[in-house]
């Protein structure tokens, strides 16, 4: 007698939770007005900015991904000898290296994890989330933590008004595993552009360019933006891969509870959602709060818009992001 081959259910990723650090200090426009000439009003207007978070020296990305990683795991009861992969997405890691995944899965416990960081820069939780994603459907990892933080203040030019007032330092850490009917990453949509990278870098510090008394008095360890060419190609670029996310997914703008954008510039995020017939009701906004805190922008929004009751879990929600690389994206998702 034959017997018929079990059909099995594919694997799906979730994300279980998220939690958050940010540093405890503030630094308001009227703080910036002091450092740089700037004003409150230029920075509201132009950006939707009032205020970011500075670390201090001890509040790093593996520092504010183990305070966030503790309170994940504490509330959804986590084993940390059960994660199989730690992510740190970070343009600003504690070293060169070694990864500061490795910082985090040591101080964190996690022993049968293995971990490295991702570099996408403002991407970074999407294309983070990308890859636990790839892991989890794969079946190469039961639970991947995700961590996104970033320490900007340690890579801004404080004499540069153009980049100073825009970043701000946090973090988040997420927990990916299989998901269910009710909880799953539905689709994603990744992009890269290299011809964008001199619009948006570091030029010092890399093996190109080490460390060199020269490099220090030219000021080229800190962030570089042509800031016209990121806004024109964010605005574009970000807006067309939400519509066709949507589009792929037979869904429009009506059908979500909530999108999430990187949170760069208000005129950005307000361009994204007038494209897929958004109201500002159904926008995740933190930057007003926290300025451009990186890869850590999409998690830290989420969560925020989840606290607020915004946001509940088996929503169906769109997230997006644009940054240095160029690197782009979006992800459809059953929260
Ligand atoms: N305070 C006051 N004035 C400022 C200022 C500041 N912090 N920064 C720039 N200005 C001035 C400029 O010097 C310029 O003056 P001018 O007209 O006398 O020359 C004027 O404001 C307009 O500058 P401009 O650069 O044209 O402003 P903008 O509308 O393009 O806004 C950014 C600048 C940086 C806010 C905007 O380009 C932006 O958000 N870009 C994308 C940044 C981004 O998202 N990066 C992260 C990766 S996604």
């Amino acid at each position: 007698m034959s017997v018929a081959p079990q059909q099995s259910r594919p694997i799906r990723a979730q994300i279980l939770g998220i939690r958050d650090y940010f540093p405890a200090r503030v630094i308001t426009n009227k703080d910036m007005e002091k450092i740089v000439d700037t004003n409150d009003e230029w920075i509201v207007e132009r950006t939707g900015i009032r205020e970011r978070r500075r670390s201090e020296t001890h509040e790093t990305p593996s520092f504010m991904g183990v305070e966030a990683s503790k309170k994940l795991f504490a509330d959804f009861k986590i084993d940390p000898l059960s994660i199989d992969l730690v992510v740190c997405a970070t343009i600003t890691p504690d070293y060169t290296f070694p990864a500061s995944a490795c910082l985090i899965q040591n101080q964190l416990g996690c022993k049968n994890a293995f971990a490295y960081d991702l570099l996408a820069a403002c991407s970074g939780f999407i294309y983070g989330l990308e890859t636990a994603r790839a892991y989890v459907e794969s079946g190469r990892a039961k639970r991947v933590l995700l961590v996104a933080a970033e320490k900007m203040s340690a890579i801004l030019d404080f004499q540069d008004r153009q980049t100073c007032i825009l970043f701000g330092d946090g973090g988040a850490a997420a927990l990916i595993e299989a998901g269910n009917d009710k909880s799953y990453i539905i689709d994603s949509i990744m992009r890269s552009d290299g011809s964008g990278a001199p619009c948006l870098y570091m030029p010092a510090g890399g093996s190109l360019k080490p460390p060199s008394v020269e490099s220090v008095q030219n000021r080229e360890h800190y962030v570089k933006q042509e800031g016209k060419s990121v806004f024109k190609r964010a605005v574009v670029d970000m807006a067309d891969v939400c519509q066709e996310i949507l589009e792929k997914n037979k869904l429009t703008g009506s059908d979500l509870k909530l999108f999430v954008p990187h949170q760069a510039n208000m005129r950005i995020i307000d361009a994204a959602a007038e494209r897929i017939g958004l109201p500002k009701e159904k926008i995740a906004i933190n930057i007003d709060r926290f300025g451009n805190t990186t890869a850590a922008t999409i998690p830290t929004a989420l969560l925020d818009a989840e606290r607020k009751g915004q946001v509940k879990k088996g929503d169906l929600i769109l997230i997006a992001s644009f940054g240095a690389g160029f690197t782009w994206g979006s992800s459809l998702l059953r929260y």
